[in-house]
């Protein structure tokens, strides 16, 4: 297949961080994808509608005019949310989501939920008022291995948290293991996993082998070789429960490229083009729209986008830097070639 037209996609999972970064951070998904759930992880997060709708309006005051991009917000649950912030959530037209950080599992994620016994009320007005929670699906406990800390997230703490909520919609984001594959397979339609272009792409070979590629450097961390082979088979599955989100993390080239480096992966300029490389490796470019475009919007209950995008197969080479404010951020896969171009069409 050379060439392949699609409706506009949509991220249902990205970072954005704030101030002078937007400019970079805006334009890229903006340049892709029609709507993007924004992550709430700032430094402070944004905890509540106001500090979301202000944040809002400096991603709008960041997209270049004539762009139709739409953010989609959310908040950042901590031990203290109360039932009044997720009613006024639940009920303003521009927030779609709270997002669970376990206290110390990623970026940011400091003020996050310490105990699940500490937020029942808050997930029982979730539940009430209908509002999707996003879990970022590791346990912290320093004494777990990192590569076991989603697989035992979903056993103690989702298992339950599920059984306990059963009208809770919940996406278990950027999922990196079979384990959650098989979770969310067997749970029932309320429950559904966005996965990265990267997990598909690649495992901790890539990162580890032959020297340690700090780019490659996310969370949850790349798995196995058989655990990315489990994401490609659910990603092009044709299963709903399985959609887009890049979960595309700037950091400056600096910060990763340290003795204790960051973890995250920016991946926002050249998504699609990440996600056909993978799709195609599986000779499931047929699947690509279903999982990027239609089963996000179907489960958030919301229309498609009307308009398209086109891939071509047309190499371009991937720069080794990106500007960030007044610094840079090196993108994932900077110096090679992508066998991919994606274009909006304009029609
Ligand atoms: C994210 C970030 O940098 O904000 N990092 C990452 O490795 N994915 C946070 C997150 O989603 O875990
Ligand atoms: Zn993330």
């Amino acid at each position: 297949m050379q060439e392949l037209i699609i409706t506009r996609p949509d991220d249902w999972h990205i970072h954005l961080r704030d101030n002078d970064a937007l400019e970079t951070t805006v334009l890229d998904v903006s340049r892709q994808f029609g709507r993007a759930i924004i992550m709430p992880n700032l430094s402070p997060p944004i905890v509540n509608a106001n500090q979301a709708m202000s944040y809002r309006e400096r991603i709008l005051a960041a997209l270049p005019e004539a762009n139709d991009f739409t953010p989609l917000m959310t908040i950042y649950l901590t031990d203290t949310t109360t039932a009044e912030d997720i009613k006024e959530a639940a009920e303003h037209p521009h927030i779609y989501a709270a997002k669970l950080y376990p206290a110390g599992a990623t970026t940011n994620s400091d003020n996050g939920v310490t105990s699940l016994d500490k937020i029942q009320s808050t997930l029982d007005a979730m539940e009430t008022y209908g509002l999707p929670l996003l879990v970022h699906g590791e346990v912290t406990d320093s004494d777990i291995d990192i590569f076991d800390r989603e697989a035992i997230f979903i056993e103690r703490s989702l298992a339950p948290l599920v059984s306990r909520h059963p009208k809770l919609k919940v996406v278990l984001e950027h999922i990196t293991t079979a384990q959650a594959v098989e979770f969310v397979e067997c749970s029932g339609p309320l429950i559904a996993a966005t996965i990265t272009a990267h997990h598909l792409l690649y495992n901790r070979n890539h990162m580890l082998a032959g020297g340690i590629r700090p780019h490659y450097y996310c969370l949850p961390i790349l798995k196995r070789d058989i655990h990315q082979q489990a994401l490609l088979k659910a990603a092009t599955s044709g299963n709903p429960k399985f959609f887009l989100g890049t979960d595309s993390a700037p950091h400056t080239t600096d910060k990763k490229e340290a003795a204790c480096g960051c973890a995250g992966c920016y991946t926002a300029r050249y998504a699609m083009e990440y996600y056909a490389e993978a799709f195609a490796g599986e000779g499931a470019l047929d699947k690509l729209e279903d999982f990027a475009s239609h089963f996000g919007p179907n489960f958030y209950g919301l229309d498609r986008n009307t308009t398209r995008m086109r891939l071509h197969k047309t190499d371009q080479t991937i720069p080794q830097q990106l500007p960030l404010g007044s610094t840079h951020l090196t993108p994932l896969g900077a110096g090679e070639t992508l066998a991919w171009t994606a274009e909006l069409l304009h029609d």
